[in-house]
């Protein structure tokens, strides 16, 4: 784990901290938006969370339909992993939902649209957070969203936040537009190294997956050129491939 600048400190240090700055700004953002002045806290709201329903089991979480202040919402919980050890999985569970929360926030500071969190309990591991009415990028793959998702991925790296699971599956386009979700493996880095992971593991996604999508990959790059400029783009991409030949290199030997 990278960024971790409340080790050693009391448990719940970093989730009081970064919760408190999160509602803070998320609210803000909502407010702009909504017009509302609270989007959460009032325990008759929690009460009012009616019968979440199942509608996704993620490989990491499971994926609930709620409402929230009388809004369609998304409970998203990190079930507990009967493989790995008990205390490490509490740990790593809270503290991806933590990382999810915060960074979902701070990527809006860069024009990146991703869904409001209205609500974090960090000991059960769970978000609620906006829905997003929409379509997955997955499912709806055009070359036109393949340059939005390229001008997401520069927007994000451009406040040196590497997104960690950089794949189709993780944007959803509504009628307007297009949002980034996952932010649990998320950290910040401005190695050129980390940052090319992200690429490549979208390059990889673009090219096996999408395969109907000509240029798939080539119009991504041009959505990130537009935003990170060529010279950088260029930097990252010598990179990408750097990492991709010692990947063929381990597979041989
Ligand atoms: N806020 C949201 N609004 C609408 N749909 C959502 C929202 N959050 C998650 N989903 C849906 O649930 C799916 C899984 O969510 P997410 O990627 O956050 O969880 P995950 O456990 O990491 O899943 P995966 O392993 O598939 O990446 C998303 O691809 C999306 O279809
Ligand atoms: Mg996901």
């Amino acid at each position: 784990m990278k960024d971790e600048p409340f080790a050693g400190q009391d448990e719940d240090a970093a989730p009081k901290f970064v919760l408190s700055t999160i509602f803070a700004e998320d609210n803000l953002f909502a407010g702009l938006r909504f017009k509302a002045h609270h989007v959460f806290i009032s325990s008759m709201q929690v009460i009012l969370c009616l019968q979440p329903r199942l509608i996704k089991k993620g490989a990491e979480a499971d994926i609930y339909l709620t409402t929230w202040a009388g809004r369609k919402a998304i409970s998203k919980i990190r079930s507990p992993k009967p493989y790995r050890h008990v205390e490490l999985d509490r740990t790593i569970r809270k503290q991806r939902t933590i990382r999810e929360a915060n960074f979902m926030s701070i990527a809006k500071k860069a024009g990146i649209e991703s869904p409001y969190v209205y609500f974090v309990d960090p000991k059960k591991a769970e978000i609620i957070m906006e829905f997003i009415e929409g379509r997955n990028v997955k499912d709806v793959i055009t070359p036109a969203l393949c340059r939005e998702v390229g001008r997401y991925s520069a927007l994000l790296h451009s406040i040196n936040i590497v997104h960690g699971d950089l794949t189709t599956s993780n944007f959803i386009i509504d009628k307007k537009r297009l949002v980034l979700l996952d932010f649990g493996l998320s950290y910040y880095s401005e190695r050129t190294e980390d940052v090319a992971t992200d690429l490549r593991l979208i390059k990889e996604v673009l090219a096996s997956a999408h395969i109907r999508v000509r240029g798939a990959y080539e119009r991504f790059v041009e959505g990130y050129v537009s935003i990170a400029g060529k010279k950088k783009t260029v930097r990252i991409l010598e990179n990408v491939r750097e990492i991709e030949q010692r990947g063929r290199y381990a597979r041989v030997t």
